[in-house]
């Protein structure tokens, strides 16, 4: 138990209370913040109540104490004249007082200490006077105070005197008061209960108000949240998700099961990252598909004259890391063609493509990807089921304009009108697959296949307010952020 405590407590004993410990010499030269933590000790034990008293006081400047030690300019430049019998020269000032003759002048004439004689300073005075501002500074050292604030006034704009807070605490007994401090138990123990000295035992109380530690958690990414979200919307509309959890791709299922011919700018080094080790994967067991593939790319099958270059082996097995995820949704499709029929499937998944990097730009992105298989559907269909997909997120009002994949034809990309830009931005990119990617497959002519993919930053950066990419993805982001953003709700603010 802190001696400091036991010292209060006697204090508060003999004199019944504290009216303020500046005033009791054992109290006051104690610092104002170990007192603090003494009272709050005993506070807590019910023994006394406290409070703060904060009282001003001035105190003197480094330049005061010199002046209460050598006295004032005003004065010792008096005391120079005085002294030099016939006057002292004003070129002699400088030489004999330094900077004090100059400060002084001012205050001496003021007096009506000195006066101007020609080149000389002479004095007013036979004798001397007072040195009033040495009086005044003693009595504040004394008393912390003046009672002319005026002059208070003038020491502080002379920067002589400053303000000073000084703590002190009023103490008075509470309910528990007592002269010892008895130690509590916090905690009973199997030794208590066996040895029976739980009955004698006094305990701390609890303290209800205390503020409980916060409990550490998991929080979920805003990506991973509005992710959630899109799950929600397509599980409503009866779609499966596909199992998208790989990031390496062959380039045959990244690219040419999609009819991207092999010298398509998007297969260059500049677009897509290449796997150093592995270089390349081994070729895919169904070698009918493959052969259709390489036919369509190289001479054309299915009614299309293909692009008519000679199709590279090597090229295709080229491992990546997949550009989109429509590689996951093309294997999808040609597992459907094992057991043709309409279905309905999504991914919400992670693609890297070579970007350069910038405040909207990552080399790696998330993409939200469906794929709708029906017989004879149309781009009336696929116009349609848009309208009632963006709706679901509170987007009405879609524009489509005509655009290139190769693995899509028609290919619609589409926009909505952001109201917070006052313009219309491109919100997703879709179209009906082409012949070319279905039919090698082995899907018949009449089931037809849209599809469509958007990215899930763009929709995530709108919703949280996150203007650069890079707070919200990579080692830039604040773990705060995280944990403390709300739940994501897709409605009507989002585009
Ligand atoms: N793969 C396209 C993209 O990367 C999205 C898309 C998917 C387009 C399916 C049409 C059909 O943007």
């Amino acid at each position: 138990m802190s001696e400091l405590q036991l010292v209060i407590l006697k204090t508060v004993g003999e004199q019944g209370s504290v009216a303020n410990t500046l005033d009791v010499p054992v109290l006051a030269k104690e610092e104002a913040t170990t007192l603090h933590s003494a009272l709050t000790s005993l506070w807590a034990k019910e023994m006394i109540e406290f409070s703060k008293l904060e009282t001003e006081q001035w105190v003197l400047t480094k330049e005061a104490e010199e002046i209460v030690a050598a006295g004032s300019h005003e004065f010792r430049l008096l005391e120079e004249v005085l002294k030099s019998l016939d006057g002292l020269k004003i070129s002699d000032v400088n030489s004999k007082l330094g900077q004090v003759g100059k400060l002084g002048q001012g205050k001496a004439f003021k007096n009506g200490w000195i006066a101007k004689d020609g080149d000389k300073l002479v004095a007013k005075v036979e004798t001397l006077p007072e040195d009033a501002a040495v009086t005044q500074l003693k009595t504040i050292a004394e008393t912390g105070t003046l009672s002319e604030k005026k002059d208070l006034a003038e020491l502080k704009k002379r920067k002589l005197i400053s303000m000073n807070k000084i703590v002190g605490f009023k103490i008075t007994k509470a309910a528990k008061f007592a002269l010892t401090i008895t130690t509590y138990e916090t905690d009973i123990t199997s030794e208590m209960v066996t040895s029976g000295k739980w009955k004698d035992a006094e305990f701390k109380p609890y303290n209800f108000n205390s503020e409980g530690v916060y409990p550490q958690s998991g929080a979920l990414h805003p990506l991973n949240k509005v992710r959630e979200e899109f799950r929600q919307i397509f599980f409503s509309m009866g779609f499966t998700e596909m199992p998208s959890n790989q990031y390496v791709e062959t380039g045959f299922w990244n690219f040419d099961t999609l009819f991207v011919p092999q010298q398509h700018p998007a297969r260059d080094l500049q677009d897509t990252f290449y796997l150093k080790d592995p270089v390349k994967a081994g070729k895919p067991d169904d070698e009918e598909y493959w052969q259709n593939i390489k036919k369509v790319h190289q001479e054309g099958k299915y009614g299309s004259i293909g692009y008519r270059y000679p199709w590279k082996e090597d090229e295709s097995l080229r491992m990546v890391l997949r550009t989109h995820t429509t590689a996951i949704s093309s294997a999808m499709l040609h597992q459907l063609a094992k057991d043709p029929k309409p279905c309905r499937l999504f991914s919400i998944d992670r693609v890297f493509r070579n970007e350069a990097v910038d405040a909207t730009h990552l080399a790696e992105f998330h993409q939200v990807e469906g794929v709708l298989a029906g017989y004879d559907i149309t781009l009336g269909d696929l116009i349609g089921f848009m309208e009632d997909f963006f709706a679901k997120m509170g987007v009405h009002g879609l524009r489509f304009k005509a655009a290139y994949n190769p693995y899509t034809e028609p290919s619609l990309e589409i926009f909505a009108y952001h109201k917070g830009l006052g313009k219309w931005v491109e919100i997703g990119n879709s179209g009906m697959f082409r012949p070319e990617m279905l039919e090698p497959m082995g899907l018949p002519k009449n089931l037809r296949v849209l599809g469509w993919g958007l990215s899930l930053e763009r929709p995530t950066m709108i919703k949280y307010g996150v203007s650069n990419i890079r707070e919200l993805l990579g080692h830039k982001v604040s773990l705060d952020f995280i944990e403390t953003n709300p739940a994501a709700r897709l409605d009507e603010d989002l585009v």
